[in-house]
């Protein structure tokens, strides 16, 4: 079981900033990516519907003889990794979760900004988190907002526009964190550290990463002679591909 490749998928370029973070954690690991680019986006479907599509891309990667699944989406998450757990209890099943908690203890008296999809924000695990972490949290759903990285757009004035309009209800107060709650959004670091200079950014992909791990270890499936390496799939076709090689590469 070492040496099979580890499978992720998103609905399109944001889990490459996850499996960026793996390639790094896990140099041994072979990964198997997939990004379901023909039916993005997920944050704004129904639940039902980014279930029924994630089941369909566990089915692609256990096909491809994978060890473990990372779902690298938030929404997806959100939406399908309980039912996916119950349903394939071959292979540990490894979820994002917006990172609520660590953003928590960088607050002082300010607030905490949350940026996720609306599905991410509806669902009932984000409600669990604020339960438990949302104290001076402003939960702030991004329609629209992942388009932008999925177009290769993260810099210039059309997401800068964007992001103004998002951020200008709270351009006076004092924002202690800004949560990146979909794996898209850890794309748009360099342009939020320019609109809020000094404000950290969280993310969840060091810590999921680090799950992923301990999951390997515990099963003591970890593959520790290698050779790691990568293999990008998209629903969206060679284009697709390529576009996520491309920001896979990238520094
Ligand atoms: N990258 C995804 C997430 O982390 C989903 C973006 C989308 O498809 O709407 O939530």
């Amino acid at each position: 079981m070492n040496a099979a490749p580890v499978g992720m998928f998103d609905s399109g370029l944001g889990g490459i900033s996850v499996l960026r973070e793996a390639v790094k954690m896990l140099p041994r690991e072979k990964f198997i990516f997939f990004g379901d680019t023909a039916n993005a986006p997920y944050g704004t479907k129904p639940r039902e519907e980014v279930l029924r599509l994630s089941r369909r891309a566990v089915d692609f990667l256990l096909e491809k003889g994978c060890k473990a699944i990372l779902i690298a989406c938030n929404t997806a998450t959100s939406a399908a990794a309980a039912d996916l757990r119950l349903e394939y209890a071959q292979a540990p099943i490894i979820g994002m979760e917006p990172a609520l908690k660590p953003a928590s203890l960088l607050r002082r008296e300010g607030i905490v900004l949350s940026l996720a999809t609306p599905g991410t924000i509806a669902g009932e695990k984000y409600a669990h988190l604020m339960e438990r972490f949302g104290e001076g949290v402003i939960s702030l759903p991004c329609p629209g907002l992942m388009e932008f990285v999925e177009r290769m757009e993260m810099e210039g004035p059309a997401v800068e526009n964007y992001l103004r309009a998002l951020l200008a209800p709270y351009k006076d107060a004092r924002v202690d964190a800004v949560v990146l709650g979909c794996t898209h959004y850890v794309f748009l670091r360099p342009v939020l550290s320019r609109m809020l200079p000094g404000v950290p950014l969280v993310d969840g992909n060091e810590g999921t990463v680090r799950q992923l791990k301990n999951r390997l270890m515990e099963k003591g499936w970890l593959n520790e002679s290698g050779p790691g390496g990568t293999e990008l799939y998209s629903s969206g076709g060679e284009q697709a591909v390529m576009t996520m090689a491309r920001l896979l590469s990238a520094e």
